[in-house]
């Protein structure tokens, strides 16, 4: 699939008054509709750190597409749209008729016919997601829920808004750094365009040069690469682990799995190097002695479960503002107000 011949992410993604209706990927969002994604998931926790109710969505249909598999993803998306009182449908691919040969449009046509008002996407394509919202009707909000190596926004968000509550400064005084499989990773990607379009202006991409996607240099502003890991997490205020993503690896990246645990595992050693208050985050799922350390996993500096929970505010943030959108796009706005 060719991405250049889609729309721009920012004209398939906003409508005529810049509110999202679809949320496919962070590229060609603004700050400004960051930031209200970010307030809005906020305004979903209490003062006493709890997810709220709220009849947000009542009466409207929310459909879970899960092409690949997803633990954290899948669950916190039927959780959020249940806490904005939607209908939730999740459709179960292996046992849908997609084996009996029926083609991907066919079946997001039937199910738009089902009167689903939100499509949240996985899928093992990049690209996927783009592709839904050209195909099906307007009407439906699609939400990418991860595609291939290219985006994942929704997690991106919930790793800004965890950051932005864990760390209690603004984007601009922060240093991040990102360890381990860059060049598969699309969290990477997404997370990456968040915080430069947020501000950070130090973030350290961390990780041997096979790990590396090529053309790295041209990821733009704010960006510095170490193949040292000790060099890398120096005083960090946040350090975020990825998983070696081997369902999308080809060819040995690595020479093996302990080999990367000596070079680019994070343990207390590494960890100490950061600043005292470094928060640690990793998108799951993890493997514990691979890319991190069970006691770092599990202990006092990690944010690893809040991420889990803020995802289920941002979630309901990105349910919450892409139905705005569309009704706002039909004339219907003062259906919700968030
Ligand atoms: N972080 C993430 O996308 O996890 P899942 O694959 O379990 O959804």
């Amino acid at each position: 699939m060719h991405l250049a011949a889609l729309h721009t992410p920012s004209q398939i993604q906003l409508n005529q008054n810049n509110n999202l209706k679809h949320f496919l990927t962070i590229e060609g969002l603004s700050r400004a509709t960051l930031t209200k994604i970010l307030d809005t998931a906020q305004s979903f926790i209490n003062d006493q750190n709890q997810l709220i109710t709220t009849p947000l969505l009542e009466g409207r249909t929310v459909m879970n597409l899960f092409f690949e598999n997803s633990t954290r993803t899948r669950m916190t998306f039927e959780a959020a749209a249940k806490r904005l009182s939607a209908n939730v449908l999740n459709i179960d691919i292996a046992r849908s008729s997609t084996s009996k040969g029926e083609t991907l449009r066919d079946t997001l046509w039937n199910l738009e016919a089902m009167a689903a008002d939100v499509f949240v996407v996985r899928h093992s394509s990049s690209g996927a997601a783009h592709f839904i919202a050209e195909t099906v009707s307007p009407n439906v909000a699609i939400i990418n829920a991860g595609d291939g190596r290219h985006a994942h926004p929704t997690q991106a968000m919930l790793d800004m808004l965890t950051i932005r509550r864990e760390t209690a400064k603004k984007f601009e005084d922060i240093s991040v750094a990102i360890i381990g499989d860059i060049k598969h990773s699309r969290v990477a990607r997404s997370d990456i365009a968040a915080l430069q379009t947020l501000g950070c202006r130090d973030i350290r991409v961390i990780a041997p040069n096979t790990l590396l996607p090529c053309g790295f240099s041209e990821y733009g502003e704010g960006i510095r690469l170490f193949n040292k890991m000790d060099q890398g997490v120096q005083d960090c205020d946040v350090i975020i682990t990825l998983r070696i993503q081997n369902e999308r690896i080809d060819s040995p990246a690595l020479s093996s799995q302990a080999e990367f645990y000596k070079m680019y595992g994070l343990n207390k050693e590494r960890l100490a190097l950061a600043k005292p208050d470094c928060i640690v985050m990793h998108p799951g799922p993890m493997n514990r002695g691979v890319e991190i350390d069970s006691a770092i996993a599990d202990g006092p500096q990690s944010a690893i479960l809040h991420q889990v929970t803020n995802g289920i505010a941002v979630r309901m943030a990105v349910l919450a503002l892409a139905m705005q959108g569309q009704l706002q796009e039909k004339g219907l706005l003062e259906a919700i107000t968030i």
